[in-house]
């Protein structure tokens, strides 16, 4: 089969990874790709929000089957144009993406149904925002309701914080059309997971989960990033915990999509928070996490292809899902300067001697060929993931291989997974 990914990040590159070693995939082609996917696929510099020329390339290359990586194309509706064609892609639907495009309409659908989630109130006029601000009082999270690459949400401490961020997304419109909404909501304390499941619409079925580094220096200090890192399991969601969210969350999410007419098929993605009143849903996404997909992919048995096609024809229920009991983790080197503005195009040393490390693997995320060799081309470069035989091992082993590659102005997080070391007393 020809198979086509559409992204050109991390995630994208454990996709292309993974897809590469089934058997069925006779070539693999990426768009538009990076430095790395390019060793294993071949690249097309058709970019990922450009749908219409992705299907004109489908349909010239006689793709059989696409797998779509971010939110923008789901957004814009490359699946549903996909489908109208004849061509088959994974997933979510642009009805069913709302989910992620829109924290309002996601705030509304778990109200509804019932699912558990932090209290917030939607507006649509600035005064009236600040007016509930006052009276709610803080500390509370004000959200842009629309896409804004992952930071339209901002934790406000005090009183003036939360006015001033009420006046960045409404009236200074920080996040253009993202902010003719805004979402004040109740601050939640705990630890949070990233909860992934693939869903035909009909069968659930749960992915190990995982935990996210979103700041960007040790310690959770300084701004939010893409995401620095990522680790699984997370030993937060004990089994136990599992089963709750399946039946809490994710099944009632499915369930709620189909009731309502929206259809949910791809990867559901839900990001909790773990707070002494039980376990609370902080966002919905369409796809898989970044980095959260290179660890858990990392740790997945067998052949990734059936899955995929399974979701999009809706036969989840025939395929079996396994995965590894080893512990996977990614560390993300960046770029000087991310996740302000970054120099491109810098020479990257080591990747190869950080590639044979034993149990490693180099995702690349903001990569591109130049004259043969690998430079920088974004602000998370490469996403060093290793498996080992618990969190310790693969920590050691990417550590181990990040020292070994170099680029100017690189700096990473040290401390990715180190809660869930502390959780196990270790
Ligand atoms: P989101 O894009 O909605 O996941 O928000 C980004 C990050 O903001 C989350 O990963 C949390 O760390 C934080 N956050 C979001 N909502 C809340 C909340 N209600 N209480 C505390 N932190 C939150
Ligand atoms: N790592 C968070 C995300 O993919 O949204």
């Amino acid at each position: 089969m020809k198979v086509l990914v559409v992204g050109s990040g991390g995630r994208e590159h454990a996709l292309a990874w993974k897809l590469r070693q089934s058997p069925r995939v006779s070539e693999l082609i990426c768009a538009p790709g990076n430095g790395g996917m390019a060793g294993i696929a071949t690249c097309v510099p058709v970019p990922a929000e450009d749908v219409r020329g992705l299907l004109a390339l489908a349909r010239e290359r006689a793709v059989d089957f696409t797998v779509v990586g971010p939110e923008a194309p789901l957004s814009a509706g490359l699946v549903d144009l996909f489908a109208a064609n004849g061509l088959r892609a994974f997933g979510a639907s642009r009805a069913a993406a709302e989910l992620e495009g829109s924290k309002a309409f996601a705030k509304d659908l778990m109200r509804r149904h019932g699912i558990p989630t932090a209290a917030a109130s939607t507006f649509t006029d600035a005064a009236a925002a600040r007016a509930h601000v006052r009276a709610a009082g803080a500390p509370l999270v004000v959200k842009a309701d629309g896409l804004a690459a992952g930071k339209g949400v901002i934790i406000c401490r005090t009183l003036a914080e939360a006015e001033q961020a009420v006046d960045e997304i409404m009236v200074r419109r920080a996040f253009g059309a993202a902010g003719d909404r805004v979402l004040v909501e109740e601050f939640l304390e705990g630890e949070e997971a990233s909860f992934l499941a693939f869903t035909d619409g009909r069968t659930v079925v749960a992915m190990p989960a995982s935990q996210d580094h979103k700041r960007v220096f040790d310690e959770d200090q300084g701004p939010n990033t893409g995401g620095m890192g990522a680790y699984s399991p997370a030993p937060v969601v004990t089994p136990a915990a599992a089963d709750e969210v399946m039946r809490t969350v994710m099944v009632p999410t499915v369930r709620a999509m189909a009731a309502e007419g929206r259809p949910y098929r791809g990867v559901l993605y839900a990001g909790l928070m773990f707070t002494k009143a039980g376990i609370r849903v902080l966002e919905y996404n369409a796809r898989f996490g970044d980095p959260e997909a290179q660890p858990v992919l990392m740790r997945m048995k067998g052949d990734l292809l059936p899955v995929l096609e399974a979701c999009v024809d809706g036969r989840l229920d025939e395929v079996p899902v396994e995965w590894l009991e080893e512990a996977a983790v990614c560390v993300v080197l960046a770029s000087g300067g991310y996740p302000g503005s970054y120099p491109k195009g810098l020479p990257i040393a080591g990747l190869e001697a950080a590639g044979c490390e034993e149990g490693v693997v180099v995702f690349h995320a903001g990569t591109a060929l130049k004259e043969g060799r690998v430079v920088t081309a974004g602000g998370r470069v490469v996403g060093v993931t290793a498996r080992g035989s618990g969190v310790r091992q693969a920590v050691e082993r990417a550590y181990r291989a990040a020292g070994k590659i170099s680029f100017d102005g690189m700096h990473y997080r040290r401390d990715i997974a180190q809660r869930a070391l502390r959780r196990e007393g270790k």
